[in-house]
């Protein structure tokens, strides 16, 4: 090593000491008669060089260096004057009086400095990633994620599990989003399809008898990107034989517990809390929940049908629902200009038609333009319903039961982190459950897979798998932290007659099935184990435990959300000649 130390851990201790220092030049001053300073930097810390006025070759060679010169000082641990020990410095107390200083390389003036305190724009960060990730706040999360990776291979290994690879080149895995497609240069015309997941391969791991699969797997999925969302990213995947859903979840909460406790230093209390799908939707409007304050979504729709307002009253009508959220201590900040920002908000994103709302006066009274639609016993029942407070403001949502919970949904989430609603630095760990089989796609007007296609149904409700799909509920679990969901499992179909009924409940045909899925059908006939597992999104789980609000800040080289890679400019067109042996010949998009 060049190196004797880090540039993050010299303290008194070391006084006297002689060390050679590496890395990056942060800033320099020239004091003139007092010497030139230096600080230095690596991804442990900072520490102070000093140049000593008489030194005149090293002065010049100090003069000439630049923000992130790459340099090597050597010199004497020396205690700081007094007075100007920087208490805010690991290394505050010491400085490195030295006597030999290397330019080790220079560097191009950089687009932006690791240390500013301002931050780049996310393309000159995209674009210089390797700067960007000196930055110490990235440093730091990745440290924390080879921290955390390294804690759950551990946790699963002490539970007996085995980690197995399996294959990067496949056929289409059935998660749901468009899949990316690798061309074979062997036969031309034929594609191997990149995994969505490694689900179809764990369960076959688990029909060849091992009983306990852990991998950390990467994973694409051509799909919308957003804050939560990279095309390529990381799960913690595993699966276990001979479980029901408490084995999974059991198995989970265990893991939750330690990296709460050794990352975050809390104990959490198991099991995890958990609620159901519907609970879930009735009181949160979305499958993910924000568990870390209240404002619940409340149902007026009975209430409504008492009333003549003719939104509301058309509404529930048509069988529509009256939804409304509560919004403590805002009646004098929602101005007419911030209500007509949250109607704008719920018209462009959700599509609701407008937001009514009303303010609660100081003296209890429901006021607003549309109060006069209103009895005043109307008004008093519905302050009631809503417990609604002076400061309160209720906000409806007059339309389709689940759009309507989806758009306060949304408000809910906006107003919590404008209003400060919870700590930002509070973690909630939850449970959704029993989410329904089927979701019904309307666009292509069948049945779709709530979760994937080998989701067992609960055992109660395997009779109405055909009388009534849209009652079926599966035996399906979603991890959620602060809103997110963190993770997603199934207890799978086991036998191959449930799992062509569930085929053809999808629209897919017996021989469609057998073409996709046919290699894990007939596995399926061969003596397979009743199995479950779950995996967990590695980068999301970084992102809320480092409390970060972007995917793109725990993964080394993101993609933008037009799934670019802005350093090496991928996608790209590639040679003539890979194109001629592959057999593709590319058409312009519209041409
Ligand atoms: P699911 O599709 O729910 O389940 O994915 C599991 C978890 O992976 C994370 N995740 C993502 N993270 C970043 N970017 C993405 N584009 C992305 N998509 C998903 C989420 C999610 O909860 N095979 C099943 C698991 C199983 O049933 O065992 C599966 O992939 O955190
Ligand atoms: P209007 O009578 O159209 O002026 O609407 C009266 C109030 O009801 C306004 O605040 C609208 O934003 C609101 N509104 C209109 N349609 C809906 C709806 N579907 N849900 C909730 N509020 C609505």
């Amino acid at each position: 090593m060049l190196r004797t130390h880090t540039c993050g851990e010299l303290t008194a201790a070391h006084a006297d000491q002689t060390v050679t220092l590496c890395g990056w030049v942060e800033k320099t001053r020239d004091l003139g008669k007092g010497g030139v300073f230096v600080d230095v930097r690596d991804r442990y810390g900072k520490t102070q060089l000093v140049v000593r006025p008489h030194l005149q070759e090293m002065l010049e060679t100090a003069k000439q260096l630049r923000s992130e010169f790459v340099i090597l000082g050597r010199g004497k641990v020396s205690l700081r004057p007094l007075g100007q020990a920087n208490a805010n410095m690991a290394t505050g107390e010491v400085e490195i009086l030295l006597d030999e200083l290397q330019v080790l390389n220079a560097s191009k003036v950089p687009p932006f400095l690791p240390s500013a305190q301002e931050m780049p724009s996310e393309d000159a960060r995209l674009k210089y990633r390797f700067i960007d990730l000196r930055r110490p706040k990235m440093q730091q999360t990745l440290v924390l994620r080879s921290r955390i990776v390294k804690k759950i291979r551990d946790y699963f290994e002490e539970n007996g599990f085995i980690d197995i690879e399996t294959p990067i080149l496949g056929r289409s895995t059935p998660e749901g989003a468009r899949d990316y497609l690798v061309p074979s240069r062997v036969h031309n015309g034929q594609f191997y399809a990149l995994p969505q997941s490694p689900q179809i391969y764990k369960q076959l791991m688990m029909i060849a008898g091992y009983d306990r699969y852990v991998q950390v797997a990467r994973c694409f999925r051509d799909e919308d990107l957003r804050a939560d969302r990279q095309p390529e990213f990381t799960q913690l995947d595993m699966e276990m034989s001979f479980v029901d859903e408490e084995d999974i979840i059991g198995m989970i909460d265990g893991l939750m517990k330690r990296l709460a406790r050794e990352i975050l230093g809390i104990e959490l209390p198991l099991p995890l809390p958990r609620m159901s799908y519907d609970e879930a939707m009735r009181r949160f409007g979305h499958d993910a929940p924000d568990l870390r304050f209240g404002m619940e979504l409340i149902d007026c729709s009975a209430w409504a049908k008492t009333v003549d307002f003719r939104i509301f009253r058309g509404a529930v009508d048509e069988g529509k629902a009256i939804r409304a959220i509560n919004v403590p201590n805002a009646a004098e900040l929602f101005t007419r200009k911030k209500i007509d920002e949250l109607t704008l908000f719920v018209q462009e994103d959700f599509g609701l038609k407008g937001l009514a709302w009303l303010k609660c006066t100081t003296d209890g009274k429901l006021e607003g333009p549309i109060a006069k639609n209103f009895t005043e016993s109307q008004l008093a029942e519905l302050a009631s319903a809503t417990a609604a407070v002076p400061g309160s403001v209720l906000l409806f949502a007059a339309d389709e039961y689940e759009r309507a919970g989806k758009a306060l949904y949304g408000l809910r989430r906006r107003l919590g982190l404008e209003l400060k609603l919870y700590d930002p630095g509070q973690m909630h760990f939850s449970w959704v459950v029993r989410f329904p089989m089927f979701a019904y796609d309307a666009e292509e007007n069948r049945w779709a897979a709530m979760h994937h296609p080998f989701t067992a149904p609960l055992d109660s409700d395997l009779p109405k798998l055909e009388s009534d799909p849209a009652a079926v509920r599966a035996k399906a679990y979603d991890l959620v932290i602060n809103g997110y969901e963190a993770g997603g499992g199934t207890i799978r179909i086991h036998d191959n007659v449930t799992q062509q009924k569930v085929f053809q409940l999808l629209g897919m045909s017996p021989e469609e099935a057998e073409h996709r899925f046919g290699f894990l059908l007939e596995a399926l006939r061969f003596g397979a184990p009743p199995h479950g597992g779950i995996a967990l999104g590695i980068d999301r789980l970084i992102m809320l435990f480092a409390g970060l609000d972007n995917i793109r800040d725990c993964v080394t080289f993101p993609k933008t959300a037009k799934a670019i890679d802005l350093m090496t400019e991928a996608p790209n067109v590639v040679d003539d000649r890979q194109l001629r042996e592959l057999g593709i010949q590319v058409k312009p998009k519209n041409g």
